[in-house]
């Protein structure tokens, strides 16, 4: 195999039975964040408890991207308590890079590197995870990511000539090579074309059977497809959270029933 990139070992924690029998995946408890003098998030706790999907929606400048940086420690100065699998991330083992493999964080714009698809889907893995490459595993995090189809009669072709849509499920695929037990995105679909829109919904409404997914959004018709639980954030603040039908149809507070009507917010 021509692989473009020889990266060091594998830094994966070791990860004891107690851990994988935890059944919250992600709790964040009181996380405030403050940058340049500003407060960004406050006092936000949130909880998955289970596999499926969960939709952060609020609007611009809300403060859900600077949440999903902090669970993946790409902020590091908040106060609170962020856990994933009962474990405080601070204590992560083998440091943040080790979290960062085990809980994958898709941006709005994809980024892909300059070699070829098949070397892009396996980039992440290290040492023997990429030289005893299990057989049939591209193929699998392809087909996950609805790519596989697209792309089966060139996974040696550059993934640089890719449209933008195929790059965000390249950058899905990815992030599956990896096993993450959980994946986060960040507005994935919102300057994609609507087919390539509808086989990323699909691949995280199947995803979601079996981890959890935590998913940006700013289309409101996006959250209510996608179902699962909704989470309201404004001002750095979760002003509420429901499954969707609920969210939807019986907004508690009158924040989220001005935002549902108005899609903006006034609360400070
Ligand atoms: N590095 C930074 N320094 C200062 N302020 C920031 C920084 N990153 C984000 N912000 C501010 O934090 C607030 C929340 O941003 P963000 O988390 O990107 O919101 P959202 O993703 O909900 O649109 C915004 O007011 C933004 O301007
Ligand atoms: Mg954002």
């Amino acid at each position: 195999m021509n692989t473009v990139f020889d990266l060091p070992p594998s830094e994966s924690p070791k990860i004891s039975p107690e851990m994988e029998l935890q059944e919250t995946y992600l709790q964040v408890s009181g996380l405030s964040l403050s940058l340049s003098g500003q407060e960004i998030l406050r006092e936000v706790s949130i909880e998955l408890t289970e596999n499926g999907i969960t939709m952060l929606v609020g609007p611009s400048g809300a403060g859900k991207s600077s949440l999903l940086r902090c669970i993946n420690l790409l902020h590091q100065d908040w106060t609170g308590d962020i856990e994933i699998d009962g474990y405080d991330i601070r204590q992560w083992p083998h440091g943040a890079d080790a979290l960062r493999r085990r809980v994958g964080l898709i941006n709005q714009k994809p980024a892909v590197f300059p070699c070829s698809i098949h070397d892009n889907v396996i980039f992440g893995l290290r040492g023997k995870e990429r030289s005893a490459l299990p057989d049939g595993l591209v193929e699998q995090c392809l087909r996950q990511a609805a790519l596989w189809d697209e792309v089966k009669d060139r996974l040696y072709g550059a993934a640089e000539i890719l449209s933008i849509g195929q790059q965000q499920r390249l950058c899905i695929a990815r992030a599956l090579a990896l096993s993450p037990s959980m994946l986060m995105l960040d507005e994935p679909t919102s300057s994609l074309d609507p087919r390539s829109k509808q086989l990323i919904e699909i691949s995280l409404s199947k995803l979601a059977e079996r981890i959890p997914v935590l998913c940006v959004s700013h289309d409101m018709e996006q959250a209510r497809r996608m179902g699962g639980n909704i989470i309201f954030m404004c001002n750095g603040r979760v002003i509420e959270e429901a499954p969707a039908a609920m969210f939807f149809s019986q907004p508690q507070r009158l924040e989220t029933r001005e935002y549902l009507r108005w899609t903006v917010c006034e609360c400070d």
